[in-house]
């Protein structure tokens, strides 16, 4: 969903760090950081692939910040230069080392000395190998090493060179990425921040790596999660992510449940009860996660939006058993309509993969006609790319590209066409969002998020940032939303009751 660019090395100026145990009294500590800094060199990092991602490199850049390493504001500038990488799809991979041999030449020409480093999934699943196909990589850091990252620049730096691969599971890793930037800005913390509560998957999706790159399930405590959400939400957030790569999966082995609540809805419930926080978020769940007290819970904590990313991967109950999901389409629909039946108003966003092998057009079609049936709001749609070591790409009837590639434009056809409507449905309602920051696109306007996902955009001050606040959408288009404040501002304070206006959705 790529909320955010990383923060790591993106902002020019220097972050707020948050970092709950750190030693040093905040004034000393910011005084040795300025010593340092003088002297230390910079870092630049690159994010691949998902929000799990984006959030570990946070951590690092965040760890390297408080070693006194300052963040350089393009790869151009720094002193060293590491890639996070994604292993989801070979496309992935290559755009990692693609891009990494193009700053080691770079580098040869221009500004010899500069230290390389891959981390995250590419670096656990390859390791060595990435050294010795290109000989000018420093640094290899698998996924549960995140934290070891600063030990292993400082020896580089220091002495000769020496190669350092570390990429050993590790326990405990998963309690290590703790520490925040908040987005990088010195004059205003972020009011969203991503917090990492368990690592790995145990689902053995027949054709995923994660279980290779990012190993089997750990949780973190409950305690130690609400600690670091309670930490962000005193400097200012007001809505948290809770991330993991199957968080439907949180302490199932470890948190007995209560009451027919699992330690995920426990977690839940914990997060909830923080005053100050406004919102809670997850991602990604599995559909088979979704017991009745999750669903229940939708309707029950108040914090929780009314949002839920649930990947079908295919609408055919013959490919689901390929993929070993877990669940049949009936079972998938079954939960729509509970969810639904709890929040109405539920965002509801999907990743399908298209072009499993063994994929007939019986089966695509069947696909289309699931995401028809549940309406989607959003879907991420995958071309299916065989992966090293996974069942899958042992399968005799792998589908050729243009096979993949044609469902893929299909697909996408039909998922824009209902976006378009329920979008379009938005038109001339007043909703609720949080407003986050300047948009993407055109920094002179802010975005907020609705409850239920949507981005919106507006043209606001600086008197909107940060604020839970109406909008009216004046227009739709992609996957975004336009909204005018005034028209709100000028309104009766009771919206809701206004006898002309619909009535507010979020
Ligand atoms: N090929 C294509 N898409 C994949 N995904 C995971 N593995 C593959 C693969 N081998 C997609 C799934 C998953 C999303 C994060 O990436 O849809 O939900």
């Amino acid at each position: 969903m790529g909320r955010r660019s990383a923060a790591g090395g993106e902002s020019p100026r220097m972050p707020r760090l948050i970092r709950p145990s750190s030693p040093f009294p905040r004034a000393r500590g910011s005084l040795i950081l300025h010593a340092l800094r003088a002297v230390m060199p910079s870092v630049y990092i690159k994010t691949y692939g998902c929000q799990m991602n984006e959030r570990d490199s946070e951590a690092v850049s965040a760890q390297l910040v408080a070693k006194g390493y300052t963040l350089a504001p393009s790869e151009s500038t720094a002193d060293v230069v590491l890639l996070n990488t994604c292993s989801i799809r070979d496309m992935a991979e290559q755009k990692a080392i693609n891009k990494m041999q193009n700053l080691i030449a770079e580098s040869r020409r221009n500004r010899p000395g500069v230290v390389f480093g891959f981390m995250g999934c590419m670096a656990q699943s390859r390791g060595q190998r990435l050294i010795d196909r290109l000989p000018d990589v420093d640094l290899v850091v698998g996924t549960q090493k995140f934290h070891r990252t600063a030990e292993h620049l400082d020896t580089l730096l220091k002495g000769p060179r020496r190669k350092v691969v570390d990429i050993g599971p590790e326990e405990g890793s998963q309690s290590t990425i703790r520490e925040h930037l908040l987005n990088g800005q010195v004059s205003r913390t972020a009011v969203t921040a991503f917090v990492s509560i368990m690592q790995g998957c145990n689902q053995h999706c027949t054709f995923c790596i994660v279980p290779q790159t990012r190993g089997s399930e750990r949780s973190r405590t409950i305690g130690d999660i609400v600690a670091e959400c309670r930490e962000l939400v005193s400097r200012g957030v007001r809505e948290i992510t809770l991330l993991g790569q199957i968080v439907t999966s949180f302490g199932r082995r470890d948190i007995a449940p209560v009451q027919g609540r699992s330690g995920f809805v426990q977690l839940l419930e914990a997060v909830q009860d923080i005053d100050g926080l406004e919102r809670i978020r997850f991602t990604s769940p599995h559909p088979k996660g979704y017991g009745d007290d999750l669903v229940e819970a939708y309707g029950r904590l108040s914090k929780l939006v009314e949002s839920a990313h649930l990947p079908v991967q295919s609408g055919s109950d013959r490919m689901l058993k390929a993929m070993h999901r877990g669940y049949t389409r009936e079972q998938f629909l079954k939960l729509i309509g509970k969810l639904r039946g709890v929040q109405p108003g539920m965002g509801i966003t999907t990743d399908i993969i298209v072009g499993f092998p063994g994929e007939t057009d019986d089966d695509f079609a069947r696909t289309l006609s699931l995401v028809r049936e549940v309406d989607f709001d959003m879907a991420f749609i995958f071309k299916y790319s065989p992966r090293h070591n996974t069942p899958a790409a042992a399968l005799p009837d792998q589908l050729p590209r243009a096979m993949r590639e044609e469902r893929n434009q299909a697909l996408l056809e039909v998922m824009n066409d209902i976006a378009a409507r329920r979008y379009g449905a938005f038109v001339g309602r007043t909703v609720e969002i949080l407003v986050e920051g300047p948009s993407r696109k055109n920094p002179a306007r802010l975005m907020g998020r609705t409850r239920c996902n949507k981005i919106v955009v507006f043209e606001g001050g600086e008197r909107h940032r940060d604020q839970v606040m109406d909008v009216r959408v004046t227009r739709s288009g992609g996957f975004t939303l336009y909204g005018d404040p005034a028209i709100v501002n000028l309104e009766p304070a009771s919206h809701a009751a206004a006898p002309h206006l619909p009535a507010p959705i979020s």
